[in-house]
């Protein structure tokens, strides 16, 4: 692994999964600096990893090649108002925000500043190591992209756009995505319930089905997933009678109608932060 140093400001849920994942990737601790305002959750972080911590955000990045900035989207413009009151040169380092409706223009205008500049979406998966990061830019070289990649694949899989558009477009499709796989799972999870399964019962019986259904999709990449579906609906069976009911209520109307909905938010949030 390269000897960059790579900070991260605003150490809450999403670094937290990075930095767990970098670490059990090869990247040394050595190479990682954690901040956050909150002592307490500073030190958790200092206690389940061994990478430097500080509040310092300033001193952070000023010791940082790659910089990511982990804050929520709405405190983004007060937190690079300090870079600025700082005078910190950000030339020649990589800044990475993970915020979601900060457009990389936005951003540049918060930063006043002619850093490297990267977005990112990652999702909750992240946690598990099973997440899945879009990531863009218009400013990094192909050993810097390559270097970022490293550490966003240590959570799982990354794509890498070809507009920035393309970032509300993956809020769509992974970085919202698993609220609705929650959400379909917990709709089975509560009509199992009132079929009479216990509460323990009815949750592990959709886990494991929700599992065993992906691993399914992922052991066998050259079947689609309307085939693989197809597979276990006989026409005039259970299953048949079940996504009938399903089509007939528009499930994949309403599904799309969703992904648009959240695109149509992200693009709204860009406008107001
Ligand atoms: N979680 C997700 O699924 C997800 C997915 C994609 C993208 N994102 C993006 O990732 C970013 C972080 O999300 P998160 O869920 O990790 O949020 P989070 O858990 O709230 O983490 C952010 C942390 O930064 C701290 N902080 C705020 N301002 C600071 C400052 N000026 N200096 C140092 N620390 C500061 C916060 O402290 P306090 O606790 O005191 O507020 C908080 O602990 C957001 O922009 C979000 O849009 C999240």
């Amino acid at each position: 692994m390269s000897n960059k140093t790579i900070a991260f400001i605003g150490t809450g849920n999403m670094s937290y999964a990075i930095i767990g994942g970098m670490l059990k990737n090869g990247f040394s601790a050595r190479n990682i600096i954690a901040t956050n305002r909150n002592q307490e959750k500073l030190d958790k972080v200092a206690q389940d990893f061994t990478v430097q911590t500080t509040s310092d955000n300033i001193d952070a990045i000023k010791r940082a090649d790659v910089i990511v900035l982990s804050v929520k989207p709405q405190m983004m413009e007060a937190l690079c108002e300090t870079f600025r009151l700082a005078n910190i040169d950000l030339t020649d380092k990589v800044v990475i925000s993970v915020a979601a409706g900060i457009t990389l223009a936005r951003l540049k205008e918060m930063l006043q500043s002619d850093a490297k500049l990267v977005r990112c979406m990652p999702n909750t998966p992240s946690l598990v190591g099973l997440g899945v990061s879009g990531l863009f830019s218009q400013d990094i070289n192909e050993q810097e992209q390559r270097f970022i990649d490293q550490i966003f694949s240590a959570t799982g899989m990354t794509v890498w756009l070809h507009s920035e558009s393309q970032i509300n477009d993956i809020i769509a499709v992974t970085g919202s995505s698993p609220a609705y796989f929650f959400l379909f799972m917990q709709a089975i999870e509560e009509k199992a319930k009132a079929l009479g399964f216990n509460e323990q019962q009815a949750r592990q019986l959709v886990q494991q089905t929700a599992l065993g259904a992906a691993q399914m999709a992922i052991s066998q990449p050259d079947i689609s997933l309307e085939q693989l579906r197809a597979n276990v609906t006989s026409k005039g069976g259970t299953t048949h009678a079940a996504i009938e009911s399903m089509k007939d209520n528009q499930l994949p109307l309403t599904v799309a109608n969703a992904m648009d909905a959240c695109i149509a938010r992200a693009e709204e949030m860009e406008k107001q932060i």
